[in-house]
């Protein structure tokens, strides 16, 4: 069996590890992607050090440059990685070192388990912010459909049962303060990814006398006052990935409500609502049935949310049964973590894309919504407030009459279909032809649908 040996492995190995063990055991494959965290850490890092005395201006400067060189090349796909290095931290210090002698330097005062919870907490703290961009994104997509079609009404559904009739608006703008709250835990989360473990070594910190103030300053680990935030307990910073999981958890609530909305796009664009119709670009055909016109990207989109949350049940389950402080385990972090963020950031980007190319049947929708059968509480309500003001249980009971005319009545002729058998008649009926004048339902929404702080906003 071939013998490789990394450069991990102290003199005390007798025997070099097998190439097997070094295939199950790399992570290069995967955390090549944290390369940019990894050079700008250790650049602080050999900063501070210089600061402290512990490297000259001349080493620190060969340093600087050797990473920055490395950067430009990896940057140009030029950067041979070499997977018995296992990570992109042993990578990126061993060809440092072969380069630039004082790269030995790199490691003092380190080790790859507080190297490792700074790239994913500098990784994390990025894509959070590019997350809430597309968050964001999508928030004005769907302020702007809702804008656009503001007097389309259609029918709301309790248990997918017409109940009443809502603007289409109101309905896209409920996902607006979902995906509001979801930048809240997201910004939340951030704060918590926001605090630099480096200095923390590979459980016990340093007795080297560390800046870690400075460290933490230079990477942008600072509060919103400015106020440097690092790491208090050194075994809890190496050993935690609760903030990977809270990013996961926010993004797993996410993915449930872009889902959410998913489905009601798949059933509006099917021919039983015909509500909307996706643009041929973001919709797909199928190969034996040519009528079709599948909304993919929307269901793409609702089962993305599997991979999501079962990221964030695998980080948890790695998590459990962990002893203090660091263990390999915690490589698989990396890839959960990754696919979740890779996942939501698309979703939410695709689908912002596929509703601005999306269009309302207002034809369509204004039939739904013209039900009698959907404005039958809202009569209830007229019915209570104009004629029977003292409310007791026997006039509640009367109410249901009200809902019996709902359903009979006829608005295009101002007919019942079929007599009911209530008093007084001729009286009910014209108070049914008054409150089908849709222009005062209309009014009366209105007014709900304002309530909508999120409208404001955008
Ligand atoms: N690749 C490792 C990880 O992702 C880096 C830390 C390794 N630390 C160690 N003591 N073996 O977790």
């Amino acid at each position: 069996m071939k013998k490789i040996s990394p450069v991990s492995r102290s003199g005390r190995f007798a025997h070099e590890v097998s190439a097997d063990v070094a295939q199950f055991t790399e992570s290069i494959s995967f955390d090549h992607r944290l390369w940019r965290q990894d050079i700008l850490g250790s650049m602080a890092h050999v900063t501070m050090l210089q600061k402290i005395g512990m490297l000259s201006k001349k080493e620190l400067r060969a340093i600087v440059r050797g990473l920055d060189t490395i950067a430009k090349e990896i940057k140009a796909g030029k950067f041979k990685w070499k997977p018995e290095l296992e990570d992109v931290h042993m990578n990126i210090e061993a060809e440092l070192t072969k380069r630039i002698p004082a790269g030995m330097y790199l490691h003092t005062a380190r080790s790859r388990n507080d190297q490792v919870a700074l790239d994913m907490r500098l990784w994390l703290r990025d894509e959070i912010i590019a997350l809430l961009g597309e968050i964001a994104g999508l928030q004005r997509t769907l302020v702007s459909l809702g804008e656009k079609y503001s007097d389309v009404l259609i029918p709301g559904y309790t248990h997918l049962q017409r109940a009443q009739p809502v603007y289409l608006a109101h309905h896209l703008l409920a996902y607006v303060e979902m995906l509001e709250r979801d930048c809240e835990r997201l910004w939340d989360c951030h704060s918590r990814v926001n605090v630099c473990p480096l200095g923390s070594g590979a459980i016990a910190g340093s007795t080297l006398p560390l800046d870690r103030v400075l460290v933490a300053k230079l990477l942008g680990f600072v509060d919103a006052n400015g106020k440097p935030r690092v790491s208090q307990n050194s075994m809890d910073a190496v050993s935690d990935r609760d903030f990977a999981v809270e990013f996961c958890a926010a993004a797993a609530l996410l993915a449930v409500h872009i889902s959410r909305l998913a489905e009601d796009l798949i059933f509006w664009a099917s021919a039983e609502f015909d509500f909307i119709k996706i643009a041929d670009a973001y919709t797909t055909g199928s190969s034996l049935m040519p009528q079709k016109k599948n909304p993919d990207v929307a269901e793409l989109a609702r089962g993305k949310t599997g991979r999501v949350v079962g990221n964030l049940v695998a980080l948890l389950t790695l998590l459990k049964g962990l002893p203090m402080t660091y263990n390999r385990d915690l490589q698989e972090d990396k890839e959960r973590l990754f696919d979740t963020a890779d996942s939501v950031r698309a979703t939410v980007r695709i689908m912002a894309a596929m509703l601005r190319n999306t269009k309302v049947n207002r034809a369509k929708c204004a039939k739904a919504a013209s039900d009698p059968a959907l404005l039958a509480t809202d009569f209830a309500d007229y019915h209570f407030q104009q004629l029977f003001p003292p409310r007791t249980e026997a006039i509640a009971h009367e109410l249901l009459y009200p809902v019996q005319y709902a359903k009979h009545f006829d608005p295009a002729t101002g007919e019942m279909e079929q007599p009911v058998e209530l008093p007084s008649v001729a009286e009910e009926v014209e108070l049914l032809r008054r409150f089908y004048q849709i222009q005062a339902s209309r009014e009366k929404l209105k007014r709900t649908s304002k309530s909508s702080k999120a409208k404001k906003n955008f």
